[in-house]
């Protein structure tokens, strides 16, 4: 079993399927074009499932395909009916714009949920933000997805002067539909030109849902990364990911695989594991998983555990996020 020194065990395994994605969201992908990770270098299919396997016998139980996004790999079907033969809850983060075109390959992966990225209702400001005219495509794809009776939670990164303004009326769509939307206060990768100033906290959110609502705290799991909030008569919900303001790391039950296969035990670890390489060699994997997760820092990585308004971007060691998976 997966423990870390602190006592944690590690049940949830993140797996990024490629570092490629058909958006080019600002704060996960570096600004100057970067080389994609040649096909040669990513898990393949079979990697994927053998080396999930593993875990698996380690007592993970529950695996989220990430990326980049994920639905750009044309081999994704492959890979799910692979996963689905093991004994684990499949879940997936996805920007949410070939969710039409794949439907058949998203029913057939029985997903206990799905979690969607969109970070404005507004499509100029899609654009802005994600360098694509793909708005109307991700709306509407949404409720493609809750027609079809498959669970989903919005992802929204709340920036400060950016899309603070849209908070209500991301709330407003949990009235009349089953939907979990998630404030996530904005993080700090390389690349991304976080600055302390544009994060929107818990309380700044908080505040703002409160103006117009009454919200009741709803109870939680240690493992949650979301606090979450009901609203009386709405029949969806709303959550905050306050990683800087509130970090979750006491309950951290996550580990990473990065497309490459770089074991990562935190989203903030420095030390990488290349389990893909060893895997490749014919190498046993399981005494490199338990020494990475051995060396795991209680929080953030070890890099971020000081006031979030202290930190400075350029100082912190770290990938992009399009290249961790989130
Ligand atoms: P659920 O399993 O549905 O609760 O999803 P999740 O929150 O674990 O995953 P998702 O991919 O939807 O990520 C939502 C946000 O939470 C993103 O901004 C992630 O980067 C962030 N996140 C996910 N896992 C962790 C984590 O272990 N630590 C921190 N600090 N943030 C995380
Ligand atoms: N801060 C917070 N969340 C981020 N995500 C990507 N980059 C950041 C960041 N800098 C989110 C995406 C996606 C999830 C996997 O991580 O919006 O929903
Ligand atoms: Fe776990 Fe690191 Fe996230 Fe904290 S920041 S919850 S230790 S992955």
């Amino acid at each position: 079993m997966l423990f870390d020194k602190f006592g944690r065990q590690h049940t949830y395994l993140r797996i990024s399927l490629t570092d490629n994605c058909n958006l080019r969201c600002f704060y996960c992908m570096p600004e100057q074009e970067y080389a994609f990770a040649p096909p040669s270098k990513l898990m393949q299919p079979h990697e994927i499932v053998e080396i999930a396997q593993t875990f698996v016998e380690q007592g993970v139980t529950k695996i989220r395909l990430t990326g980049g996004e994920p639905f750009v790999r044309k081999d994704a079907d492959i890979i799910l009916a692979g996963l689905a033969q093991l004994p684990v809850e499949l879940t997936c983060t996805t920007n949410g714009v070939r969710a039409d075109t794949l439907l058949p390959v998203i029913k057939a992966a029985n997903f206990s949920s799905i979690n969607i990225s969109l970070d404005t209702l507004d499509a100029q400001k899609f654009h802005k933000i994600t360098g694509r005219d793909l708005f109307n495509r991700v709306r509407s794809n949404i409720d493609l997805l809750l027609k079809e009776g498959i669970r989903c939670k919005l992802n929204v990164v709340v920036m400060k002067g950016l899309n603070d303004d849209e908070i209500l009326d991301f709330v407003d769509l949990t009235k009349e539909r089953p939907l979990e939307v998630r404030f996530i206060e904005f993080m700090p990768f390389s690349g991304n030109k976080w600055t302390s100033n544009q994060v929107f906290t818990l309380n700044e959110i908080k505040e703002v849902i409160k103006q117009r609502y009454a919200i009741h705290a709803q109870a939680g799991d240690i493992h949650d990364t979301a606090k979450r909030f009901q609203i009386t008569g709405h029949q969806g919900s709303f959550a905050v990911i306050s990683t800087m303001s509130e970090p979750f790391c006491a309950g951290c039950n996550r580990i990473r695989l990065t497309a490459d296969g770089k074991l990562k035990n935190c989203l903030f670890s420095t030390q990488e594991t290349d389990l893909l390489s060893a895997f490749r060699r014919g190498e046993p994997i399981l005494p490199l998983i338990e020494a990475n997760i051995a060396s795991k820092a209680y929080a953030l990585g070890g890099q971020l555990d000081k006031d979030y308004m202290q930190i400075d971007a350029d100082q912190l060691e770290n990938r992009s996020m399009i290249t961790i998976g989130g």
